[in-house]
């Protein structure tokens, strides 16, 4: 079929199959060049279809060769329906690996689940045995408690005031005013309840208490701080709050791994155009701007950039510096003081009229229907493609 995009505010139904490979193949060929010394061997990556997540599992497995194992929550294509893009990026990674003698398996399900932790455990015993780093990249918007079977549902909100700041719609280009009323306080324990740390740490304490933990076993989490300006609506919000309690878990996780040396670490990544992102208000004008900015300076990355940085400079080399709250920090360049005084320069002169010229809205663009697969060069969109696509190392 010919697919076409078909968007509806910040997500894009459809997703293109030869797209996402193109991309898949351009991170795996920014990996080969940039080998990891010591890197992991074994691993296991939540969240492992998109975003950091599929950019930590190719550099798992092309930087260092690694048996990767990938848990996500996917739509399997049906005919004349395209897949959503994780699923056709899980289908491209794991054909290519498995064309150059890479062990790669998915997992497609609720990693929120009892069971998909169950099956995944399962598969460690039976191929690797043990596993030497997870991954934990899962970016949800509700999570249904395995133990009650409560369903939460986290909301992107301010907390004690309303906020009200400009925004951007990104297919418009229109700058426009929005104001957001505070969440409640039941809105900050769903947040945490999905994107908080208690989940991650069921992992860690299933994987542990069934021995697939190697010996110096690491762990790593992503979150996001950003500048004053986004504060209200994220670091300060309600899911600002997810990520302190994700922060803080990564102190009781390296407590319940001394005794087998292991180590956990939350990362402090920086702001990319990735399906979780988009939908959070504010921060599309803001990425349009640090954007323009960061790649003037020469200093713009993307997830898979952002990735290799973490693994080669940071996780896996000699000396691990850690901020003063014991965060590993790779959004050190957006931070950077000369950015954000030109960001928020840019920021408190920006219309809808001068937002082309200030702004990267193109790149933002751009960088949203490649998440899809769409606007990727090297890709022939008139051809006629088969959506059927399936992930060869898929369990069922
Ligand atoms: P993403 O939307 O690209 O990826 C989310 C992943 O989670 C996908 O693989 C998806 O299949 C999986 N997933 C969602 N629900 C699931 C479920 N119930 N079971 C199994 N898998 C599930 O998101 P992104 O942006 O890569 O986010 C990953 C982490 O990075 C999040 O913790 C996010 O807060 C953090 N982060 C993101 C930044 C950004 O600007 N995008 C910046 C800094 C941190």
């Amino acid at each position: 079929m010919i697919i076409e995009p078909k968007t509806r505010g910040f997500i894009c139904l459809t997703a293109h199959p030869k797209g996402c490979e193109q991309n898949v193949m351009n991170q795996i060929n920014y990996i080969k060049e940039r080998p990891v010394a010591n890197g992991p061997k074994k691993v296991l990556v939540i969240g492992a279809s998109t975003g950091f997540g599929l950019a930590s599992r190719i550099t798992a497995a092309y930087g260092s060769n690694a048996a990767t194992i990938g848990a996500f929550f996917e739509k399997p294509p049906t005919e004349g329906r395209p897949a959503s893009p994780g699923w056709y990026n899980s289908a491209a990674f794991e054909a290519q690996a498995h064309k150059d003698g890479l062990y790669a398996k998915s997992i497609n399900g609720d990693a929120f689940s009892n069971q998909v932790k169950a099956q995944t455990i399962d598969l460690i015993k039976a191929d690797l045995g043990e596993i030497d780093l997870l991954v934990y990249s899962l970016a949800s918007p509700v999570r249904t408690h395995p133990d009650t079977g409560q369903r939460f549902k986290s909301v992107l909100k301010p907390i004690g005031s309303t906020f009200t700041n400009n925004t951007v719609d990104f297919h418009t280009g229109e700058v426009k005013n929005i104001s957001i009323a505070p969440g409640s306080d039941q809105d900050i324990k769903n947040t945490v309840a999905v994107m908080g740390g208690e989940d991650w740490q069921m992992w860690v304490n299933q994987l542990k208490a069934a021995g697939v933990l190697s010996n110096d076993f690491k762990t790593v989490a992503y979150s996001y701080i950003g500048p004053s300006l986004t504060e209200a609506v994220y670091r300060k919000g309600t899911i600002g709050r997810a990520k302190d309690h994700l922060e803080a878990t990564a102190f009781n996780i390296a407590d319940a791994l001394k005794d087998i040396n292991g180590q956990a670490y939350v990362s402090v990544n920086k702001a990319l155009v990735t399906q979780a992102s988009s939908a959070i208000p504010v921060i599309p004008l803001y990425i349009s701007l640090l954007y323009k900015v960061m790649k003037e300076k020469g200093i713009h990355e993307g997830c898979i950039e952002q990735i290799e940085r973490l693994f080669n400079a940071r996780l896996y080399a000699e000396n691990l510096e850690l901020d003063e709250a014991g965060r590993i920090r790779i959004d050190d360049w957006e931070m950077r003081h000369d950015v954000q005084a030109k960001v928020l320069e840019l920021w408190n002169n920006v219309t809808t009229d001068t937002l082309p010229k200030l702004g990267d809205l193109k790149g933002y663009e751009t960088d949203f229907y490649n998440l899809f697969g769409f606007k990727v060069d090297g890709v022939d969109y008139k051809k006629d493609v088969n959506e059927m696509v399936e992930i060869p190392g898929l369990q069922d």
